[in-house]
This record gives C-alpha cells, sequence and structure tokens, in this order.
C-alpha cells in the first residue's frame, strides 16, 4: 500500500485540504492508499483546519471538518513513501529536517508551481483557487502513482 503525506506549514490551510481531496479520490476509485497530512510548524498543533478550508471543501462534498493539526516528524519521513510538499518553503524545510522522497504538489499539472498559502489572503476567493489547484495536482499524481 502506497503511503502519501501532504505537508504545508501550518496544517491547518492547504495540507488538510490535500489530504480530503486524495482520500475522496482514493475513495471513489478503490485506491488502496494511506493518505495524511502535517505541517513543518508548530503553530497549530491540535487545531482544526480553518474555517475557509473546511467551507471550501464543504462545498464540494468533502468534510475535513474532523481533521486535527500535528507537525511532521522523523517517523513520517521512515513510514511515508511520498513526502509531497505544498510550497518550495516547506519542500526545503522537509529536507533540512531530514526527509529525502520529497515533492511538490505543484510538479504534477502546474510547472512545479508552489500553492500559495490562502492563511495570508483576504477572504475566500484564495481559498478557492487553491482548492482548484490542489484538486487537479492531487488528481493527477494518484493516477501517476498507481
Ligand atoms: P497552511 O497555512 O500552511 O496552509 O496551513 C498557514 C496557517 C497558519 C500559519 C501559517 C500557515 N501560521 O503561521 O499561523
Amino acid at each position: 500500500m502506497k503511503k502519501i503525506i501532504f505537508v504545508c506549514l501550518g496544517n491547518i490551510c492547504r495540507s488538510p485540504l490535500a489530504e480530503g481531496i486524495a482520500r475522496e479520490i482514493a475513495q471513489k476509485n478503490n485506491l488502496n492508499i494511506k493518505v495524511d497530512s502535517a505541517g513543518t510548524g508548530d503553530y497549530h498543533i491540535g487545531d482544526a483546519p480553518c474555517p475557509n478550508s473546511i467551507k471550501v471543501a464543504k462545498l464540494n462534498n468533502i468534510d475535513i471538518s474532523n481533521l486535527k493539526s500535528r507537525q511532521v516528524n522523523n517517523n513520517d519521513f521512515k513510514e511515508f513513501d511520498l513526502i509531497i510538499a505544498l510550497d518550495e518553503k516547506n519542500r526545503i524545510d522537509l529536507l533540512r529536517m531530514g526527509a529525502i522522497n520529497v515533492k511538490k504538489l505543484g510538479e504534477f499539472g502546474r510547472n512545479g508551481e508552489c500553492v500559495p498559502d490562502p492563511y495570508f489572503f483576504n477572504g475566500f476567493e484564495g481559498f478557492e483557487v487553491v482548492f482548484e489547484m490542489i484538486r487537479e495536482c492531487t488528481e493527477n499524481l494518484l493516477i501517476e502513482i498507481i
């Protein structure tokens, strides 16, 4: 079974969306994969995803409201086959922390683009943009690895 973990900074906006989207695609297509998410930072450990991420997921029939933020750790680097960073800083931080099998989500269909952090955008629109980017790249990623 392939194991994939999505990693952003806070694990409350982008990577929980990627986790929810990947799990939804896997369920619909009977893919035998394990999906998780985490943050490089410790700012939000134990917190639920941010309200706008919960909202944009719900509008797309995905429930991420029960997820809880956690920080990525050395055990993840051993356990997961693929570590997917949401942006370039996440990728570099992960490499510094000792992860080896790191790729950027934007490599799967967006020319390596970073998924911007919607936490620092104004309003809901940024979350819709980010949702679509994550959905498209996550779909491509799952097609590629299965
Ligand atoms: P995320 O967004 O990395 O997409 O979860 C962030 C949320 C909160 C913070 C940083 C990024 N923060 O510094 O509190």
